[in-house]
């Protein structure tokens, strides 16, 4: 049973069965193609007003590309201290922003507050020395697996007007959030301020679907031809933009992400029943952080079951993992089936009373 990341799943069957009617025939390259025309107008449907959109192959790419769009190479980028687009991106970002610098602030699961960024900006030099602020990231899923509420994300947003920032949202786990939020998509990113969003779909059932949605006009200036340069004007577009027409019909990306939502709480109020086993913080889309006794996590690793250690940076003041536990993620999928939650459960309570016992 892998509960290791959402990406650790394939496709789903509407996304596949998609690129498959795609596949036949000849279209117009490089994005030319009817396919890719009707998907950026259903883009533009969802999101409720015109946006400009670039098609990526990873996630990496689109936050690279879309943060490059946003940030001079002498500006400052803010993220929370763990996003992924400091931590796990090997630098891309910085790459492609050509000497712009990230820097992260600290937050509870891995979030971050108004306050805290506008206090940041204040506290700044103002010198030609320094590195001017220009924009702001944060990850809609956080990467502790909490949810930037509307209030929480209008806040964001009047930090950025206020100093000028633009405010860019790693939306890799875009849908977790909206369907936790009962939200329009609108309402989460453009209304609340949002200028740039990486738009992910592989985690909720694409195969390689990750669009950049651009809502000022003129951070989209240039964003095809960073793309070309990227190696992201991808020739076969359509078979990219197929995988969204499967996404969004009938509304499969929401049913994808509701699924991986509701397994992901049965799997948390599961643990959190257990004896010696209490949550890092509350579950909010589909990911878990319970901190777990040592047996448990011996127990369930020798019962198979897959899910990584997590970093301990962003625990609420006067928590602690203590000696002998272990702070954990475990993340639900579109396509993690109930009887695993329930497996892993039973494992895990057993697990715990055979530690009991010792
Ligand atoms: C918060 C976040 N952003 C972006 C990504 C996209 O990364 P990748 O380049 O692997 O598609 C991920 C994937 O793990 C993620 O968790």
């Amino acid at each position: 049973m892998n509960f290791a990341s959402d990406n650790t799943v394939g496709a789903s069957a509407p996304v596949l069965q998609a690129i498959v009617e795609a596949n036949a025939g000849a279209m117009a390259a490089y994005g030319n193609d009817e396919i890719t025309r009707r998907v950026r107008a259903r883009f533009a449907e969802i999101f409720e007003r015109d946006v400009d959109v670039f098609f990526a192959t990873t996630g990496t790419a689109a936050n690279a590309l879309a943060l490059s769009s946003a940030v001079p190479p002498y500006g400052l980028c803010i993220c929370h201290r763990e996003a992924h687009v400091i931590d796990d991106e090997c630098g891309a970002p910085e790459f492609f922003m050509h000497g712009a610098k990230l820097t992260g602030l600290p937050g509870v699961g891995a979030k971050l507050k108004a306050d805290d960024v506008a206090a940041y900006v204040k506290s700044l030099p103002r010198a030609v020395k320094q590195m001017p602020p220009k924009a702001l990231s944060i990850s809609q899923v956080s990467e502790g697996g909490l949810v930037y509420d509307l209030d929480e994300l209008a806040a964001l947003g009047a930090v950025c007007r206020e100093h000028g920032l633009a405010f860019h949202m790693d939306g890799a786990r875009f849908a977790n959030a909206l369907v936790a939020l009962g939200c329009t998509p609108a309402e989460m990113t453009w209304k609340r301020g949002v200028d740039i969003l990486s738009f992910g779909a592989t985690k909720n059932g694409g195969l390689m679907a990750e669009a950049i949605v651009v809502f000022r006009t003129d951070l989209a200036e240039a964003l095809d031809y960073r793309s070309k340069r990227a190696g992201q004007i991808i020739s076969k577009a359509r078979l990219i933009a197929a995988q969204f027409e499967g996404y969004f019909a009938d509304d499969h990306w929401l049913a994808n992400a509701r699924h991986a939502n509701r397994m992901a709480k049965a799997l948390s109020e599961g643990l959190a029943r257990l004896p010696g086993v209490r949550l890092a913080w509350p579950t909010q889309a589909n990911e878990v952080f319970p901190i777990i006794p040592h047996a448990l996590d011996r127990a369930l690793k020798a019962a198979g079951i897959l899910y990584n250690p997590w970093t301990e940076l962003s625990l609420p003041e006067g928590e602690h993992v203590g000696e002998g536990e272990v702070l954990v993620r475990l993340v639900a999928s579109w396509a993690t089936r109930e009887e695993d939650v329930h497996r892993l459960l039973e494992i895990a309570s057993s697990g715990v009373s055979r530690h009991a016992a010792e």
